[in-house]
């Protein structure tokens, strides 16, 4: 199965294609939109990273969107700098606090060593170059900094439910991905050693009765906001779909 064309906002525009991120601007921040995932992923993803270790400390979110890991770090003491292609998603960070760099993650415009911390949430699988992105986030890393991320694995049932299911309900915009862009664990793990950095993956999913009753509220009462019962997202022993991972650069 092959993903085709997507219309959104009268345009039709291919899988993956970043222009997706305009026509959806206006999602961003709505917690039950068609961005709703990435709030709980963000707060998974904010839980691997510790309290700064010293003042002034840097962290370097990589394909930050619009900024939704910000309030997840709030009281952790870092600099929150994302780096962004979309410029309409980059204004909605910057008024969360977020300072923003529009850039590529495949060649950021920010010195080697900068970052305490970088973070790429949901970002490689969108990258047709996700090696590269993964050599920048290496090369951002101060000796002893840490890196957090998460993506979508390069497997047929990471297809079949992220994309073919995942799709097709209130959670995920259709045609956001292109899953020949998928990233395979291993490949990832030896990718960030080659660069410094032992990675540690473990597989992540939505819990499955908080999943079912957003769901369930999300259908009947439309898109309106349900502060505080958003799904949480639950460690798995597959990696199969949907995988973070944490690694430190070497000294
Ligand atoms: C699925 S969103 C994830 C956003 C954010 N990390 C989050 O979890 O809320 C992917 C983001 O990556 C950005 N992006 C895609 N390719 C990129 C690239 N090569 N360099 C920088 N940003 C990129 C898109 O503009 C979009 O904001």
């Amino acid at each position: 199965m092959r993903n085709g064309p997507v219309a959104t906002r009268g345009r039709v525009l291919p899988p993956n294609d970043p222009r997706q991120y305009d026509d959806l601007a206006g999602e961003w921040w709505r917690p039950d939109g068609a961005f709703a995932m990435l709030h709980w992923l963000a707060r998974a993803r904010a839980e691997l990273v510790p309290p700064a270790s010293r003042p002034g400390a840097l962290l370097v979110d990589l394909g930050c969107g619009a900024g939704l890991l910000a309030p997840h770090l709030a009281g952790k003491g870092y600099r929150h700098v994302g780096v962004d292609l979309t410029r309409s998603a980059l204004a909605q960070a910057a008024r969360h606090g977020v300072t923003v760099v529009n850039g590529d993650a495949t060649a950021v415009p920010l010195a080697a060593g900068c970052a305490d911390v970088v973070a790429a949430g949901e970002l490689l699988e969108h990258v047709p170059d996700w090696r590269r992105a993964v050599a920048e986030a290496c090369r951002l890393l101060r000796p002893g900094g840490l890196l957090v991320l998460d993506t979508l694995n390069n497997t047929a049932l990471s297809r079949l439910i992220a994309v073919h299911i995942g799709e097709r309900l209130p959670t995920v915009p259709r045609g956001i991905h292109d899953p020949r862009l998928f990233v395979d664990d291993r490949e990832l793990v030896a990718e960030c050693a080659r660069h410094g950095v032992e990675l540690r993956v473990r597989g992540i999913r939505p819990g499955l009765r908080g999943t079912l009753g957003w769901l369930v509220r999300r259908i009947r009462s439309g898109p309106v906001r349900t502060p505080g019962r958003e799904p949480r997202i639950r460690a798995t022993r597959s990696t199969a779909v949907l995988y973070q991972g944490r690694g430190v650069r070497h000294g």
